[in-house]
Parts: C-alpha cells; structure tokens; sequence
C-alpha cells in the first residue's frame, strides 16, 4: 500500500500535516512538529514584521471545537526564512511557509524572499485570517483576491496555494473558483476557521475570549461538515491540475478517508493537534491504513474524489 502525495513535484509520504497556526510560531515547535510523523512542516502565517498578536485570553477549546483570535501572533518573514534551512536538513521533509502580509505589497516582498529560499518547497498564501480588527477577510472579495494572487504569481517561484475561507453558497464558490482557475494556483487550502463565531460562558454570562468582543475563529468537529462541503465543491468546479488539501475538524483517519473521498490529495490537522499533541498524526495515517486495508484500497488514487451521491 502506498499512502504518498505530490503537488507539483513535492512529495509527502502520506496525506496528514499540520494546519497553519497551532504551535507552530518559533523554532522550537517547528521542531516539534519535524520530529512528529506529520508528513510536512507547515510554518505559522508570517507578516513583514512581527507581531505580539491580540490580547489574551485568545484561544479556548470546549468538547466540539475551538474559538481562537489569535491576532497573528509570529517572528516576522525573516526569521520563517532562517528557520527553513534548519528544519529541511533535519526532516528532510518538506517545508512550508504560510504568508499572510498586511497589504499587497507586504505579501510581494515575503513571496518573492521565501521564492530565494532553496531549502523552502511550498508557500500557502493565507487569503482568511478573520481576527484582524477592521481587516475584511480577502477570500470573500473575488476582485481583491484576484488582483492579490496576480501581483504575488508575478514573483513566486516556489509552488503556490491559497488558504481559502469558508465559504456557505454556490454562488459564491462559483466566484470564487474563476478567479482560481485563471490564476492557477498549485493548491488550495479549504478551510480557515468559520469566522467571527462566538462561543458564551454561561455560568460567567461572558465571552470565553478577549478580542473582537469574544468573536473568534471556531475550529475543530464544529466545523467538519463545512470544510468536507468546501473540498467537495471546489473539487467540481476546479481545473484537476490544483490540488485540494483539506482542513477542518479532522480529528481520525476515518475523517481523513472522508476528506479524501470528497476530492483531497492531502488534510491539515488545527485543532485536533493542539488537543492530542503531535501523536496526533501517526495515529490518523495507522487508521487510514486500516481504513483502506478494509476497503482494499492500494493508494489514495483510488477513491480519491470518487464520493458517491445518492441518486
Ligand atoms: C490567527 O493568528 O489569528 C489565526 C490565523 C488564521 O486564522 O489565518
């Protein structure tokens, strides 16, 4: 059985990795995640300089999920471009950058440095972070987000992904998914968190985070059905050569199988990894294995998009 992935030329030994964000700010939890068997190092959304992110409390996890507002908290471009050669000789798996500048011109200047880094193999552009106070997310403005993808094409020599947000109708998914085909990106992320929920405190009558007045990204199985429904919808309207990398609410290799079923060539664990730790990743490939044994599935080629629907 094989369980490996390319995406333009990058191989990973099998579909599971971390997801942009959690415990994945400084070098020590890059490490961290290296030495775990995700089958990647995906690095925290970098800005050209860094930022202390939104005051705390900023994360809380309840039995269904998380609410973050984390603010972008990282180490700047710079130090992302510093830790990249050290996690690549040590890993030898690939690395990737996330970027998520402040403006276009923020985003040109970190993708055309990460495009000099040799030891790099892929940068995912974050077009959905939704805790920036007044900062629209770019993903649900097609006009924006194309001339954004545009600019940064220009200079980006590395294979490229968008982190998409959620998105909740087909009309927008239509809109969305021009603007992707005419840029062709080698990947799509799907999804951020939903953005701008907000989880109460009863027994407190108050918000369990601080910033946005308790409004957060909520992560984990309170969003699975959402992020399936985004892989699967792009998945169809999408050119084949883009590849689809699920994330949401993954938490086995059950919803690893699902994901892949619905259209995924690879997922990102968030939430799941900040509540299991990094033994997170070995156990949903062990159970993804299981998963096609039972099913006599060889590679993930083989039911890879092929979700049946109910005539
Ligand atoms: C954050 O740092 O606020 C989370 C990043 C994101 O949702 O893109």
């Amino acid at each position: 059985m094989t369980l490996s992935v390319e995406i333009n030329k990058v191989k990973f030994p099998h579909p599971v990795f971390n997801a942009a964000g959690p415990k994945d700010v400084t070098l020590d939890e890059l490490m961290v995640i290296g030495r775990s068997q995700s089958s990647a190092i995906l690095m925290k959304s970098c800005t050209l300089e860094p930022r202390d992110g939104n005051p705390e409390p900023r994360y809380y996890e309840d039995e269904f999920g998380s609410i973050n507002s984390m603010g972008l908290p990282n180490k700047g471009y710079q130090e992302y471009g510093k830790y990249t050669p050290i996690l690549k000789a040590t890993f030898k798996k690939p690395v990737i950058a996330s970027v998520s500048g402040m403006k276009i011109e923020d985003n040109v200047k970190i993708i055309k440095f990460f495009s000099t880094i040799q030891e790099l193999d892929m940068i995912e552009l974050n077009l959905s972070c939704p805790n920036l106070p007044g900062k629209p997310q770019i993903g649900y403005d097609a006009d924006a987000s194309d001339k954004l993808i545009r600019s940064v094409k220009d200079v980006c020599s590395k294979p490229l992904g968008l982190k998409l947000p959620p998105y909740f109708d087909f009309v927008h998914f239509e809109q969305m998914a021009k603007v992707i085909n005419k840029h062709t990106p080698d990947f799509v992320t799907c999804i951020n968190s939903l953005g701008n929920g907000l989880i109460i405190d009863a027994m407190k009558e108050e918000t369990v985070i601080k910033p946005k007045g308790g409004f957060g990204g909520i992560g984990g199985d309170y969003c699975k059905p959402t992020a399936l429904a985004n892989v699967r919808k792009f998945y169809e309207l999408l050119n084949k050569d883009i590849a689809i990398i699920g994330c949401g609410g993954i938490k086995s290799g059950i919803d690893v199988f699902e994901f892949i079923l619905a259209g995924a060539s690879a997922v990102q664990i968030g939430t799941h990894y900040l509540k299991e730790g990094p033994s997170v990743f070995e156990r949903c490939v062990k159970e993804l294995e299981h998963m096609m044994k039972k099913k006599k599935y060889s590679s993930l080629d083989e039911f890879r998009g092929t979700l049946k629907v109910i005539e």
